[in-house]
């Protein structure tokens, strides 16, 4: 690990640049801090040792990409099986007999697109889904770039005093201000109940050890146990400390491309830039645990 900046700026830590344990996959990082492009695989047919591969680029990289796959509604739900149990999504439409895949789609008709703003999956849940699987098969000619950022690098590059002050505090995370009314013009009715949890401000990575920050502007309500307006304030802060492109990678999408991200160090916004023209695919979501 290597600090990249002196006194002055902020103090992120890059990702070891070396390919070295990887045999059977290829690595090709986007930035010193985050994001990977993997090359050598078809994720139709992942072999052991390259799903053992995958498993360590997502911890080192945080967020991984694909190339030309051709993958069935099967085989992409059978890869996320590959990493754990599938989760299937409180509020938004499925393909037809798939529960666990979630629908990916805007077009010239669609008030809205998914996941225009900083956000990690479903973080109002009281186990939050580990990872997600998204597979884009149609692709405007322009646009319809995501957004990942580290939330390691967020909370590494935090004053000392700052994270201490944050460590210990939890946050009220709740889904129905989002997720009420949103699909309705897909077709899906409102729900009668929405979730909502409670989450540590900083959470422990449980694979990697190491200290992410865990609010988002998506879902997060605010911090418990301080002030109403000292709440908004910190979370004011955080959003837009963890929103220096420092911390970024941009992935521009082609067709059959697959994007892999942790959401427990990572978040996402997706860029709505392409209407009238049409973006879609389908997302497998990986069920995680309680944040700690
Ligand atoms: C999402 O899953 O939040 C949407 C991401 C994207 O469409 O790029």
């Amino acid at each position: 690990m290597s600090v990249l900046r002196g006194n002055q700026g902020p103090r992120v830590k890059a990702v070891p640049a070396t390919a070295a344990g990887y045999d059977t996959i290829t690595i090709d990082p986007l930035t010193p801090i985050i994001g990977a492009e993997i090359g050598g695989v078809d994720l139709a047919r992942p072999g052991n040792r390259q799903l053992d591969e995958i498993h360590r680029a997502l911890a080192a990289h945080q967020v991984i990409f694909f190339r030309d796959q051709d993958l069935t509604q099967e085989q992409q739900l059978a890869f996320g099986r590959q990493f754990g149990p599938l989760h299937i999504h409180p509020a938004a439409p499925h393909a037809p007999g798939h529960p666990e895949l979630m629908v990916i789609h805007a077009d010239k008709d669609s008030p809205r697109a998914n996941g225009e703003n900083w956000h990690s999956d479903v973080s109002c849940d009281p186990e939050p889904p580990m990872g997600s699987i998204l597979y884009i098969r149609t692709c405007p000619p322009r646009g319809g770039d995501t957004l990942f950022a580290s939330m390691y690098a967020a909370y590494d590059a935090l004053s000392e005093r700052m994270q201490r002050y944050l460590e210990g505090l939890t946050a009220l995370h709740d889904g129905e201000p989002v997720y009420r009314g949103l699909y309705a013009n897909y077709g899906v009715a409102d729900k009668t109940d929405y979730p909502r949890a409670e989450h540590p401000v900083v959470r422990t990575h449980p694979v990697t050890g190491r200290k992410a920050l865990y609010v988002n502007r998506g879902f997060t309500r605010r911090i418990l146990g301080i002030p109403r307006d000292e709440s908004e304030g910190v979370l004011r802060y955080l959003y837009e400390h963890m929103e220096n492109p420092l911390f970024q990678c941009r992935f521009r999408w082609r067709t059959n491309s697959v994007a892999f991200w942790d959401n427990r160090c990572v978040q996402h916004h997706a860029l709505w830039d392409y209407w009238p023209e049409t973006r879609s695919g389908f997302r497998v979501t990986v069920r995680g645990e309680r944040p700690v």
